[in-house]
Protein backbone atom coordinates (compact mmCIF):
# COMPACT_ATOMS: atom_id res chain seq x y z
CA UNK A 1 0.00 0.00 0.00
CA UNK A 2 1.05 3.57 -0.46
CA UNK A 3 -0.16 6.38 2.08
CA UNK A 4 -0.14 10.10 2.96
CA UNK A 5 0.66 10.15 6.56
CA UNK A 6 -0.04 13.83 7.92
CA UNK A 7 1.63 14.07 11.76
CA UNK A 8 1.78 15.97 14.37
CA UNK A 9 5.11 17.46 14.69
CA UNK A 10 6.12 19.44 17.94
CA UNK A 11 9.89 19.68 19.01
CA UNK A 12 8.81 20.45 22.59
CA UNK A 13 6.42 21.42 25.00
CA UNK A 14 6.72 25.08 24.17
CA UNK A 15 6.89 24.75 20.81
CA UNK A 16 4.01 25.75 18.53
CA UNK A 17 3.62 22.02 16.64
CA UNK A 18 2.23 21.53 13.48
CA UNK A 19 0.64 19.00 11.03
CA UNK A 20 3.25 17.37 8.59
CA UNK A 21 2.95 15.69 5.15
CA UNK A 22 4.91 12.71 4.45
CA UNK A 23 4.55 9.72 1.77
CA UNK A 24 4.88 5.79 2.65
CA UNK A 25 4.97 3.04 0.06
CA UNK A 26 5.19 -0.56 0.46
CA UNK A 27 3.53 -0.71 3.82
CA UNK A 28 2.18 -4.54 4.25
CA UNK A 29 -1.28 -4.84 5.27
CA UNK A 30 -0.09 -7.34 7.94
CA UNK A 31 2.15 -4.96 9.48
CA UNK A 32 0.88 -3.42 12.46
CA UNK A 33 0.40 0.14 12.77
CA UNK A 34 3.34 0.82 15.06
CA UNK A 35 5.80 -1.16 12.39
CA UNK A 36 4.10 1.08 9.95
CA UNK A 37 5.32 4.07 12.38
CA UNK A 38 9.03 2.20 12.63
CA UNK A 39 9.40 1.86 8.65
CA UNK A 40 8.45 5.74 8.54
CA UNK A 41 10.66 6.93 10.70
CA UNK A 42 13.99 4.72 9.38
CA UNK A 43 13.42 6.43 5.88
CA UNK A 44 13.31 9.80 7.98
CA UNK A 45 16.56 8.94 9.74
CA UNK A 46 17.96 7.65 6.33
CA UNK A 47 17.27 11.19 4.81
CA UNK A 48 18.98 12.55 7.82
CA UNK A 49 15.23 13.65 8.75
CA UNK A 50 14.43 13.69 12.79
CA UNK A 51 12.36 10.79 13.38
CA UNK A 52 8.68 10.88 14.48
CA UNK A 53 8.91 10.45 18.41
CA UNK A 54 6.12 7.81 20.34
CA UNK A 55 5.66 5.72 22.80
CA UNK A 56 4.99 2.14 22.79
CA UNK A 57 6.31 -0.66 24.87
CA UNK A 58 4.89 -3.89 25.12
CA UNK A 59 3.04 -4.17 22.09
CA UNK A 60 0.61 -6.53 23.03
CA UNK A 61 -1.98 -4.47 24.30
CA UNK A 62 -1.37 -4.57 27.44
CA UNK A 63 0.92 -1.70 28.97
CA UNK A 64 -0.84 1.60 27.67
CA UNK A 65 1.94 3.16 26.48
CA UNK A 66 0.69 4.06 22.34
CA UNK A 67 -1.18 6.80 22.43
CA UNK A 68 -1.94 8.09 18.79
CA UNK A 69 -5.28 9.72 17.88
CA UNK A 70 -5.35 8.07 14.23
CA UNK A 71 -7.88 9.75 12.14
CA UNK A 72 -9.97 11.67 14.79
CA UNK A 73 -10.31 8.61 17.08
CA UNK A 74 -7.93 7.64 19.99
CA UNK A 75 -6.49 4.15 19.16
CA UNK A 76 -7.90 4.38 15.76
CA UNK A 77 -10.36 2.85 13.60
CA UNK A 78 -10.70 -0.31 15.01
CA UNK A 79 -12.91 -0.97 18.63
CA UNK A 80 -11.62 -2.88 21.41
CA UNK A 81 -7.68 -2.72 20.33
CA UNK A 82 -4.69 -0.55 21.37
CA UNK A 83 -2.78 1.13 18.42
CA UNK A 84 -0.38 -1.59 18.29
CA UNK A 85 -2.58 -3.74 17.62
CA UNK A 86 -4.05 -2.48 14.98
CA UNK A 87 -3.03 -3.34 11.86
CA UNK A 88 -2.94 -1.98 8.58
CA UNK A 89 -5.23 -4.08 6.81
CA UNK A 90 -7.82 -1.68 8.23
CA UNK A 91 -6.56 1.11 5.74
CA UNK A 92 -6.62 1.06 1.86
CA UNK A 93 -4.16 1.50 -0.70
CA UNK A 94 -4.12 5.43 -1.04
CA UNK A 95 -5.76 6.41 2.02
CA UNK A 96 -4.26 10.01 4.13
CA UNK A 97 -4.23 8.72 7.96
CA UNK A 98 -3.96 11.75 10.46
CA UNK A 99 -1.76 11.40 13.72
CA UNK A 100 -2.06 13.31 16.44
CA UNK A 101 -1.31 13.09 20.44
CA UNK A 102 -3.59 12.22 22.74
CA UNK A 103 -4.50 15.97 23.13
CA UNK A 104 -5.39 17.41 26.54
CA UNK A 105 -4.33 20.19 29.36
CA UNK A 106 -3.31 17.92 31.66
CA UNK A 107 -1.29 15.45 28.93
CA UNK A 108 1.17 18.21 27.95
CA UNK A 109 3.11 16.67 25.04
CA UNK A 110 6.67 16.19 25.40
CA UNK A 111 7.57 15.66 21.56
CA UNK A 112 5.57 14.61 18.26
CA UNK A 113 3.41 12.06 19.44
CA UNK A 114 4.35 11.33 22.82
CA UNK A 115 2.65 13.42 25.67
CA UNK A 116 3.10 13.13 29.69
CA UNK A 117 0.50 11.10 31.69
CA UNK A 118 2.24 11.17 34.73
CA UNK A 119 -1.19 12.56 36.08
CA UNK A 120 -2.71 9.06 35.88
CA UNK A 121 0.22 8.29 37.95
CA UNK A 122 -0.32 10.72 41.05
CA UNK A 123 -4.03 9.79 40.73
CA UNK A 124 -2.76 6.15 41.10
CA UNK A 125 -0.41 7.28 44.16
CA UNK A 126 -3.44 9.37 45.72
CA UNK A 127 -5.36 5.95 46.81
CA UNK A 128 -4.93 3.56 43.73
CA UNK A 129 -3.71 0.38 45.78
CA UNK A 130 -3.98 -1.79 49.37
CA UNK A 131 -2.65 -1.07 52.25
CA UNK A 132 -1.25 -4.30 53.64
CA UNK A 133 0.27 -5.43 57.00
CA UNK A 134 3.14 -7.82 56.22
CA UNK A 135 4.01 -8.69 59.75
CA UNK A 136 3.40 -12.03 59.68
CA UNK A 137 -0.49 -12.04 60.24
CA UNK A 138 -1.48 -11.22 56.63
CA UNK A 139 -4.40 -13.34 55.53
CA UNK A 140 -4.29 -15.36 52.66
CA UNK A 141 -6.50 -13.38 50.14
CA UNK A 142 -7.32 -16.91 48.61
CA UNK A 143 -9.04 -17.74 51.94
CA UNK A 144 -11.69 -14.57 51.75
CA UNK A 145 -15.03 -15.42 49.83
CA UNK A 146 -15.80 -13.19 46.93
CA UNK A 147 -19.09 -12.93 45.62
CA UNK A 148 -18.56 -14.39 41.79
CA UNK A 149 -20.36 -11.90 40.21
CA UNK A 150 -18.21 -8.93 42.38
CA UNK A 151 -15.16 -10.72 41.07
CA UNK A 152 -16.04 -10.28 37.79
CA UNK A 153 -16.48 -6.89 37.98
CA UNK A 154 -13.67 -5.99 39.68
CA UNK A 155 -11.84 -8.02 37.18
CA UNK A 156 -13.19 -6.00 34.24
CA UNK A 157 -12.59 -3.07 36.18
CA UNK A 158 -9.10 -3.94 36.60
CA UNK A 159 -8.27 -4.45 33.02
CA UNK A 160 -7.78 -0.65 32.49
CA UNK A 161 -4.08 -0.08 31.19
CA UNK A 162 -4.08 3.61 31.95
CA UNK A 163 -3.88 4.48 28.44
CA UNK A 164 -5.88 7.75 28.37
CA UNK A 165 -7.64 7.11 25.19
CA UNK A 166 -11.17 7.87 27.58
CA UNK A 167 -9.81 11.57 28.16
CA UNK A 168 -8.34 12.22 24.82
CA UNK A 169 -11.77 10.84 23.23
CA UNK A 170 -13.91 13.41 25.91
CA UNK A 171 -14.41 16.76 24.79
CA UNK A 172 -14.24 17.79 28.41
CA UNK A 173 -10.45 16.15 28.90
CA UNK A 174 -12.37 14.17 31.85
CA UNK A 175 -10.46 10.97 33.34
CA UNK A 176 -13.90 9.92 35.30
CA UNK A 177 -13.61 6.35 33.53
CA UNK A 178 -9.79 5.69 33.76
CA UNK A 179 -10.30 7.07 37.97
CA UNK A 180 -13.94 5.06 38.26
CA UNK A 181 -11.93 1.95 37.07
CA UNK A 182 -9.09 1.92 39.39
CA UNK A 183 -11.78 3.33 42.22
CA UNK A 184 -13.92 0.37 41.05
CA UNK A 185 -11.70 -2.71 41.21
CA UNK A 186 -10.99 -1.61 44.80
CA UNK A 187 -14.73 -0.89 45.97
CA UNK A 188 -16.40 -4.58 44.82
CA UNK A 189 -13.85 -6.24 46.99
CA UNK A 190 -13.63 -7.00 50.88
CA UNK A 191 -9.65 -6.07 50.43
CA UNK A 192 -10.71 -2.59 49.00
CA UNK A 193 -13.73 -1.54 52.01
CA UNK A 194 -10.89 -0.60 54.83
CA UNK A 195 -9.43 2.20 52.86
CA UNK A 196 -12.49 3.07 50.67
CA UNK A 197 -13.90 6.57 52.65
CA UNK A 198 -10.28 8.07 51.76
CA UNK A 199 -9.46 6.35 48.45
CA UNK A 200 -12.16 7.66 46.21
CA UNK A 201 -11.73 11.08 47.94
CA UNK A 202 -8.18 11.61 47.59
CA UNK A 203 -8.16 10.10 43.94
CA UNK A 204 -11.09 12.35 42.90
CA UNK A 205 -9.21 15.51 44.64
CA UNK A 206 -6.12 14.61 42.92
CA UNK A 207 -8.10 14.27 39.66
CA UNK A 208 -9.49 17.64 39.96
CA UNK A 209 -5.93 19.04 41.22
CA UNK A 210 -4.25 17.47 38.11
CA UNK A 211 -6.82 19.70 35.90
CA UNK A 212 -8.62 17.36 34.03
CA UNK A 213 -12.38 18.12 32.72
CA UNK A 214 -15.89 17.07 34.21
CA UNK A 215 -17.79 14.03 33.03
CA UNK A 216 -21.47 15.44 30.89
CA UNK A 217 -22.30 11.54 30.17
CA UNK A 218 -21.59 11.74 26.33
CA UNK A 219 -20.02 8.00 26.73
CA UNK A 220 -17.67 9.08 23.99
CA UNK A 221 -14.53 7.29 26.40
CA UNK A 222 -16.57 3.96 26.78
CA UNK A 223 -16.53 3.90 22.76
CA UNK A 224 -12.77 4.49 22.33
CA UNK A 225 -11.45 2.61 25.50
CA UNK A 226 -9.66 -0.47 24.38
CA UNK A 227 -10.23 -2.53 27.26
CA UNK A 228 -14.41 -1.65 27.17
CA UNK A 229 -14.12 -0.15 30.65
CA UNK A 230 -18.20 0.51 31.08
CA UNK A 231 -19.70 4.17 32.39
CA UNK A 232 -21.45 1.92 34.90
CA UNK A 233 -17.31 2.21 36.93
CA UNK A 234 -18.76 5.89 36.59
CA UNK A 235 -21.94 5.33 38.50
CA UNK A 236 -20.10 3.33 40.88
CA UNK A 237 -17.51 5.98 41.54
CA UNK A 238 -20.01 8.39 42.13
CA UNK A 239 -22.06 6.62 44.34
CA UNK A 240 -18.25 6.30 46.11
CA UNK A 241 -18.04 9.44 46.62
CA UNK A 242 -21.32 10.02 47.83
CA UNK A 243 -21.09 7.45 50.74
CA UNK A 244 -17.18 8.81 51.32
CA UNK A 245 -18.37 12.49 51.95
CA UNK A 246 -21.52 12.23 53.98
CA UNK A 247 -19.29 10.23 56.32
CA UNK A 248 -16.88 12.48 56.10
S1 LIG B 1 -10.51 3.51 31.04
FE1 LIG B 1 -10.00 2.60 29.03
S2 LIG B 1 -9.38 4.36 27.78
FE2 LIG B 1 -9.30 5.05 29.90
S3 LIG B 1 -7.19 4.70 30.60
FE3 LIG B 1 -8.38 2.83 31.14
S4 LIG B 1 -8.08 1.46 29.38
FE4 LIG B 1 -7.48 3.50 28.65
S1 LIG C 1 2.53 -0.68 23.31
FE1 LIG C 1 1.68 -1.55 25.16
S2 LIG C 1 -0.47 -1.34 24.89
FE2 LIG C 1 0.35 -0.66 22.98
Amino acid sequence: MNLTLKIWRQANVDAKGKMVTYYITDVSPDMSFLEMMDMHNEQLIGNGEDPVAFDHDCREGICGMCSMFINGEAHGPDRLVTTCQLHMRKFKDGDTITIEPFRANAFPVIKDLAVDRSAFDRIQQAGGFVSVNTSGNTQDANAIPIDKHDADKSFDAASCIGCGACVASCKNASAMLFVSAKVSQYALLPQGKVEATDRVINMVNQMDEEGFGNCTNTGACEVECPKGISLENVARMNREYLTASLKG
